[in-house]
């Protein structure tokens, strides 16, 4: 792994000095957009928009699989970080290559298309609606907790075919385990709880083998893969695991940092307040601005060039989708939203086999939320001292807790929707 002069990145990508000057930091990355890190053992940065999209359409020479001691001597990373973080299951869709990885995809698509999220519609409107009905007498909530969490928690178990009324365990799972890092307390309690979520899945896992339902875990206890075995229950774990994790964090990270980009610039609110159609192009800007999942893993198979570097076989990527949506050589004045950014290429969801598959889900339930404040309580304003973000995950940006207050108003009256 021979470097040429001056393509080092010598940042920890876990520490709070890079936490807090990362926009920074990638700015300087992006000069060299491969460059090698020595800490953690070495591996290769990728911060360029053209080398992240190279990286990840090449799922062969770039592997996203998870196998820590494989027959041909290679051990693969995985996506989760470098390091990975200890005593959680491997992401069982986005960890796995080949014919399960495409079956996987085959069972999930219809699940996760376009019409089947006009399907869900209604659903996640009433979501909601209902949440804050909850709240919206009081004049004061924390919007994390009580609406961008809850949404995107009870949509994913209904689709996963979990009991709804579970929401707030699940939540709490993926939450603390995303907001405070691996080493973390919170993280280390998230993980205490995870025994009692494995025998609760597996507990339903069993349930839908004797009486199957129109939800993915009947297909998935049903789905034959290689050499028409069914999955076993770690398995089975792994993929539901991704699946919730994927479902659970992502678009409630994406609403609160959209909703407290709108109180730092209100004049972007209004915008958004006078012309609601706007909010189709900002889904996009929003997407690219926050970049919720920041970075992400793969493991090189066979030795290749890129960006002017060698890279070998056995090496370890980092690549970054939050460098590569800010890249000035693609995006102009990235540092800037721009509601109706056009083109917005932006790589929020990934790209290539294994890009995200519930992007039109994630959309879906960003516009109800959004629509839900900006009409309904659209003076809302953010308590920033009270306000906590995530700190030291590099993989994952988001909102620990953020109240707001707002003029209190009428509830609409729907029925709770679960
Ligand atoms: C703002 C919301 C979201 C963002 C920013 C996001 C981001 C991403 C990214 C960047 C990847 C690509 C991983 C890679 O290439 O290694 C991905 C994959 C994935 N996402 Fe999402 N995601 C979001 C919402 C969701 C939702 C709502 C679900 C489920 C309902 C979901 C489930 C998944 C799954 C299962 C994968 C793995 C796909 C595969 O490997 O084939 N995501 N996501």
């Amino acid at each position: 792994m021979p470097v040429t002069d001056g393509a080092i990145s010598e940042f920890d990508h876990h520490s709070e000095e890079f936490f807090d000057h990362r926009h920074e930091e990638w700015m300087r990355q992006r000069r060299c957009p491969v460059a090698h890190n020595p800490h953690y053992g070495g591996f290769w940065v990728v911060s360029g928009y053209d080398e992240v999209a190279a990286v990840s359409r090449d799922g062969a020479t770039f592997t996203s699989k998870y196998e820590e001691s494989s027959p041909d001597g290679i051990e693969y990373l995985g996506i989760m970080g470098i390091p990975r973080m200890p005593g959680v299951p491997p992401a069982l869709i986005a960890e796995v290559e080949g014919p399960t990885h495409a079956a996987l995809r085959r069972l999930l698509n219809p699940f996760m298309l376009p019409s089947a999220v006009a399907g869900y519609q209604p659903f996640i409107e009433q979501c909601a609606t209902w949440f804050l009905d909850q709240m919206i007498s009081e004049g004061r909530m924390d919007v994390v907790k009580d609406f961008a969490n809850p949404v995107p928690a009870i949509l994913t178990m209904k689709m996963v075919g979990l009991p709804c009324e579970s929401w707030s365990y699940y939540a709490e799972v993926f939450h603390s385990m995303n907001a405070h890092g691996a080493g973390s307390e919170q993280a280390a309690h998230a993980r205490s709880l995870m025994d009692a979520m494995i025998a609760e899945l597996l507990r339903v896992a069993a349930e839908r083998r004797v009486e199957p339902k129109e939800d993915i875990l009947s297909r998935l206890v049903a789905l034959e893969i290689e050499d028409g075995r069914r999955l076993r229950d770690d398995e089975l774990i792994g993929v539901l695991w991704n699946l919730i994790g994927g479902g659970l964090d992502t678009t409630t990270s994406l609403t609160s940092l959209t909703l407290h980009h709108l109180d730092v610039r209100p004049e972007l609110r209004q915008k958004l307040i006078d012309d609601p159609d706007l909010l189709v192009p900002a889904t996009e800007e929003f997407l690219r601005f926050t970049s919720v999942n920041e970075t992400l893993t793969r493991t090189v198979t066979a030795d290749i060039e890129l960006g002017g570097q060698q890279l070998e076989r056995g090496d370890f990527v980092l690549l970054s989708w939050l460098s590569a949506n800010f890249d000035e050589k693609v995006f102009d004045r990235p540092e800037e939203v721009v509601l109706d950014r056009s083109p917005n290429p932006h790589l929020a969801f990934g790209v290539g086999p294994h890009r995200c598959i519930g992007m039109h889900i994630a959309r879906a339930m960003f516009v109800a939320m959004m629509r839900e404040v900006l009409t309904r309580i659209p003076d809302y304003r953010v308590d920033r001292e009270a306000t906590r973000f995530y700190r030291g995950n590099p993989e994952l940006a988001g909102v620990v807790t953020m109240p707001i207050d707002f003029t209190p108003g009428p509830t609409v009256g729907v029925e709770r929707p679960f």
